[in-house]
């Protein structure tokens, strides 16, 4: 039996009468890298905030890690990792002291954050650059920095918006690397792209098309079902007649 650790019951937000998210049910299992498809203005980013318990839904449930999203925001909040798409590092401080704060911010112990720190400077390759603000940072360097400060409390799950928008396939290769390391030490990761050679490393796939979730399956098994040579095309046969495709 799979472990869920992320099951959702027609989850849904409107603004207005426009219905950005639509009654969306599905489940995440435990280990798993989830990634949610979908072109710009789908509705992943409403859906991931109200995962994260961030917003509040306008009707449907979910359950995170096991806590509920309308009862339990907190508790999902300290079992969780965050990257925003526009992510939260603070440019105007340094490397090191953006990983101690965001160690502070978790509840790292003073020890804990150093032994962390450490570590993390070394994993990323960071030594030179660990006491240089990190607006000077290039964005995949950035980015990188961000995922790494959003599972430094080893959460359950981490949540990954778009995380690597913006830069070359050499450098989103080696931000799959710490995925790929994250996901082995057993946290589980929830990720939005639009990048189809990324979709093709996520275990199983669900893809948004105009707040519907459209298709959830394995890359394998999604490109069978839609007769499909390649990720690419089973996008643009599922996103075909879509109305949202602007941001
Ligand atoms: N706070 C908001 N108020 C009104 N409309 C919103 C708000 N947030 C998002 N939307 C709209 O909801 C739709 C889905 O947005 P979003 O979830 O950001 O999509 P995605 O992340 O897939 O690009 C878009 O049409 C967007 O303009
Ligand atoms: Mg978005």
């Amino acid at each position: 039996m799979k472990n869920v650790v992320i099951k959702t019951d027609k989850l849904t937000k409107k603004f207005g009468d426009f219905i950005a998210t639509d009654a969306i049910t599905f489940e995440v299992y435990e280990g798993e890298i989830f990634g949610f498809l979908g072109a710009n203005g789908a509705g992943k980013t409403t859906a991931m905030r109200m995962l994260c318990g961030l917003s509040i839904p306008t009707s449907g449930g979910a359950t995170i890690a096991g806590f509920d999203i309308y009862k339990e925001a907190e508790k999902i909040k300290a079992n969780i990792g965050y990257m925003s798409q526009k992510f939260s590092l603070y440019e105007d401080l340094t490397v090191i002291e953006n990983i101690r704060f965001f160690g502070g911010v978790y509840g790292l112990s003073d020890k804990e954050i150093k032994e962390k720190s450490d570590d993390l400077i070394d994993l990323l390759g960071l030594k030179e650059e660990s006491k240089k603000l990190v607006g000077s940072l290039p964005l995949g360097w950035k980015q990188k920095l961000a995922f790494s400060v959003a599972i430094i409390h080893d959460p359950k799950i981490v949540f990954l918006d778009e995380p690597t928008g913006g830069v070359d396939p050499v450098t989103r290769r080696q931000f799959w690397d710490l995925i790929y390391e994250a996901s082995n030490r057993g946290i589980t990761i929830f990720v939005t792209t639009h990048y189809m050679d990324e979709a093709e490393y996520c275990n199983r796939i669900s893809m948004m098309v105009d707040g519907e979730m459209k298709a959830l399956d394995t890359p394998t098994n999604l490109k069978k079902t839609y007769n499909a040579a390649s990720m690419d095309e089973v996008f643009f046969e599922l996103a075909r007649g879509a109305k949202r495709q602007a941001d």
